[in-house]
C-alpha cells in the first residue's frame, strides 16, 4: 500500500495539464485530495473541489483546511500567456501564499512546480547560450523574461519557507511536459529542425512521468528545501546528442561526453532525492544528423 494512503492532499491547479493527471494519480494512491483551480471544470474528480484563486489568502486557506501536505501546480505556464505584470505576479504571489500559509499551519511537506527556465534560457529573448552541459543545479543563470523570472523566484520563496517555518519543499523543475500524442508531434518538428530545442537540451517528460515526479516527491520525505531538473533519460530529437552539439552549440563547454541521444541535463539529483526516473520515454530512432541543418 502507498504511503500516502489516507493522507490528505491540497492539490493546486488541479485542472491544468499536469494538475488533472496528478490528482487521478494521488487519489489511485490511496490520497484525500482536495482540488484548488480558478475555473469550475465539470470533468475534475477529487473528493473536495473548491475553485478559488491561490492569490486570495481566504481561498487558499480553506484549501489547505486538514491538509498533510500541499502540491503547488497553480501558475500561468509561459511568458506570453498573459500580460508580463499578471504572470509574473500571479506566480510568485501564489507560490508565496500557499508556502507561508502551509508553513505556519504546521504543514511538513510540500511539492512545487518549477521549470526548467528557472535558468532563464529557454524563453531568454536574446541568443543565449548554457554556460555548459550537461545543465545542472550550479548552472549561472540568465533571465530575462517574468516567468522565468517568476521560476527562479519561486526557488526562493520555497527556501524561505522552509527556514522560516521548517517545511520540506521539493521544487520539480519540469522540462517541457505533455501528452505521448503531442510529444510525438513535437518530435517530428525537431527532426525537421533541432535548433529550436537547444535551449531546453531537447529534453521533455510525459504528463505521467510528472504526475509520477510528484507522487515520489511526496513520498521520498526529503528534508530542506530542494530544486532540481527532470527529464527523460534521452531527447526528443532522433539525433545523437554530441553531433547537435557540435552542430548548433560547438562553442559550449561540454564538462562530459553524451551517450546516443542522452539528455545534457544532469539528473542524478532526481534520481538520488527522489528516486525518479522516467519510465515513458517516447520511442525514436537514432539517426545521423542530415549535413546542411
Ligand atoms: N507543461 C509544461 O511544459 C511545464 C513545464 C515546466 C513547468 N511547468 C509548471 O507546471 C505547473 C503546471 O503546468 P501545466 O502545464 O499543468 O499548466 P496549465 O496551464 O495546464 O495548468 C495550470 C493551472 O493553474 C491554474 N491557475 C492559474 N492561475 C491560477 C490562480 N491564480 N489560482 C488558481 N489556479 C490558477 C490554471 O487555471 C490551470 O488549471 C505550472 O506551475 C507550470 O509553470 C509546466
Amino acid at each position: 500500500m502507498s504511503t500516502l494512503a489516507g493522507s490528505k492532499i491540497l492539490v493546486t491547479g488541479a485542472s491544468g495539464r499536469i494538475g488533472s493527471v496528478t490528482t487521478r494519480r494521488l487519489r489511485a494512491a490511496g490520497a484525500w485530495v482536495t482540488a484548488l483551480s480558478i475555473n469550475d471544470d465539470p470533468s475534475l474528480e477529487a473528493d473536495r473541489v473548491l475553485v478559488g484563486d491561490t492569490r486570495s489568502q481566504d481561498d487558499v486557506a480553506e484549501a489547505l483546511e486538514g491538509a498533510d501536505a500541499v502540491v503547488h501546480l497553480a501558475a500561468l505556464a509561459h511568458r506570453d500567456i498573459a500580460p508580463p505584470f499578471d504572470v509574473y505576479s500571479t506566480n510568485v504571489v501564489s507560490t508565496f501564499n500557499v508556502l507561508a500559509q502551509a508553513g505556519a499551519l504546521g504543514i511538513r511537506h510540500a511539492v512545487v512546480a518549477g521549470s526548467i527556465n528557472a535558468c532563464g534560457l529557454p524563453q531568454n529573448v536574446h541568443e543565449v547560450r548554457p554556460a555548459y552541459v550537461p545543465y545542472d543545479a550550479h548552472l549561472p543563470v540568465d533571465i530575462a523574461d517574468w516567468y522565468s523570472l517568476s521560476k527562479h523566484q519561486d526557488e526562493s520563496t520555497a527556501r524561505m519557507a522552509w527556514r522560516h517555518w521548517g517545511i520540506d519543499v521539493v521544487t520539480l523543475r519540469f522540462p517541457h511536459v505533455n501528452s505521448e500524442e503531442a510529444l510525438r508531434a513535437q518530435s517530428l518538428q525537431l527532426a525537421e529542425d533541432p535548433r529550436p530545442g537547444l535551449l531546453e537540451g531537447w529534453s521533455y517528460l510525459t504528463t505521467e512521468d510528472a504526475a509520477r515526479s510528484v507522487e515520489l516527491a511526496l513520498t521520498a520525505r526529503t528534508t530542506g528545501a530542494h530544486a532540481f531538473f527532470l527529464a527523460a533519460d534521452r531527447t526528443l530529437a532522433p539525433y545523437r546528442t554530441e553531433d547537435m552539439l557540435d552542430a548548433f552549440a560547438p562553442e559550449v563547454l561540454r564538462t562530459r561526453r553524451f551517450v546516443g541521444r542522452e539528455v545534457p541535463i544532469d539528473l542524478t539529483p532526481a534520481r538520488e532525492l527522489i528516486g525518479f526516473q522516467a519510465e515513458h520515454e517516447i520511442e525514436l530512432p537514432t539517426l545521423d544528423l542530415p549535413t546542411g541543418l
